[in-house]
């Protein structure tokens, strides 16, 4: 078995981010999402995986390497534009062969991983099988209407008047029957080549697709909202570690993670949060669910609920909610300021209190 992981795209629901790093890297509890769905794959037995990248190739391959270190080995295909998710399948035909395959979308998170779905998947092998989940606004995603025996009868991508709540999640596993299924089906109306109409080229032909509810804490990061709300249930599950500096004057309460070279001085942290490495934060209160890259500078601040990428920098800002600051970004508010004063980029969004 192999894995296909799909990390390229525009990422329009995460711009600003994304016009300057891949949204697949964008960092949930202080790892990048994709680095989450390399780990699920690897906890089921997989080493050979392709990783399809688009514009930001280059910087997830900084970001990934080999594959060595998460104890894979990583194959990079390059799509040339966002074809679609059966393009990927399409491009990916010679490094898959005549192996089955984990097909994984690069911005979705399953907090319990995939390992009952990979059973459940070797156990029947059926042409394909998707994992779905009850949804309220089913209308934003891939749609299965699933019959008795956990068969698949019908497959919508993104309907207007959806005829069930079960949700396509983006881990789906494949025979190699899906080759044939992708080479048959014409660009959907937005232009994309779609797996969807592809799994459902399989259904209509008589092939057995089978869905896995999934049980555990799903998101698609592809959106801000998902996005944060994916860094608080992770950070829910983390465990004290401070391997930084915290001076005597400091208080930390609850799951509070200090990383290496991190420094916390007269600043009260409640936890779940991380620091990350040589980040200083001073005079502050930070926290809960809140994840602060590396080398970032947080002074006299007030933040909680929130992500920093690494090198960014809050000082005298408070209070600080749900919000996303990007590396090396700036949110100040030195002494004697009257007026804000905003550089701010395309597609940016600054909500003033
Ligand atoms: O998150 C689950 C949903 O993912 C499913 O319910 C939908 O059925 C499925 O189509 C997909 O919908 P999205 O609109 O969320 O897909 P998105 O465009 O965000 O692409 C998913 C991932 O695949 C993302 O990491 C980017 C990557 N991608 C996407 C396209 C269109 C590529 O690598 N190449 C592409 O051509």
């Amino acid at each position: 078995m192999k894995a296909l992981v799909l990390s390229g795209g525009m990422g329009t629901r995460l711009r600003p981010l994304t016009h300057s790093m891949a949204k697949q890297l964008v960092p949930v509890a202080n790892k990048p999402v994709l680095v989450h769905c390399l780990e699920n794959i690897r906890a089921i037995g997989v080493r050979e995986v392709g990783i399809i990248v688009g514009d930001h190739a280059d910087e997830i391959a900084a970001a990934i390497g080999d594959g060595s270190r998460l104890g894979l080995r990583i194959t990079y295909i390059r799509q040339q534009a966002p074809l679609g998710l059966a393009h990927c399948v399409a491009i990916a035909e010679d490094f898959l062969g005549d192996d089955d395959f984990v097909m994984y979308l690069g911005d979705n998170v399953l907090v319990e991983g995939i390992g009952d779905a990979a059973e459940s998947f070797a156990a029947r092998r059926p042409a394909a099988q998707i994992m779905v989940t009850k949804v309220l606004d089913p209308r934003q995603y891939g749609v299965a209407e699933v019959g008795a025996d956990r068969v698949v009868r019908a497959l919508v991508e993104k309907p207007r008047h959806p005829r069930s709540d079960l949700a396509v999640i983006g881990v789906y596993f494949f025979t190699p029957a899906i080759h044939d299924a992708v080479r048959a089906v014409p660009p959907s109306a937005r232009g994309e080549l779609e797996i969807t109409d592809a799994i459902q080229h399989l259904v209509t032909g008589g092939r057995t697709v089978t869905a896995v509810e999934y049980s555990g804490y799903w998101q698609d990061t592809g959106k801000i909202d998902g996005l944060l709300e994916c860094n608080r249930v992770l950070l829910n599950r983390v465990e004290a570690e401070v391997r930084g500096r915290v001076d005597e004057e400091s208080v930390l309460d609850g799951a509070v993670i200090v990383e290496p070279g991190a420094t916390v001085v007269r600043s009260r942290l409640t936890g779940p949060l991380v620091v990350g490495a040589d980040t200083v934060v001073q005079d502050s209160r930070v926290g809960p669910h809140t994840s602060l890259g590396a080398g970032c500078t947080v002074h006299g601040a007030d933040i909680e609920d929130s992500i920093l990428l690494d090198g960014a920098v809050l000082d005298g800002v408070r209070p600080v909610r749900a919000s996303l600051i990007g590396r090396g970004a700036k949110v100040t508010s030195p002494p004697g300021t009257r007026a804000h004063q905003l550089v701010v980029g395309d597609d940016c969004r600054a909500v003033v209190a």
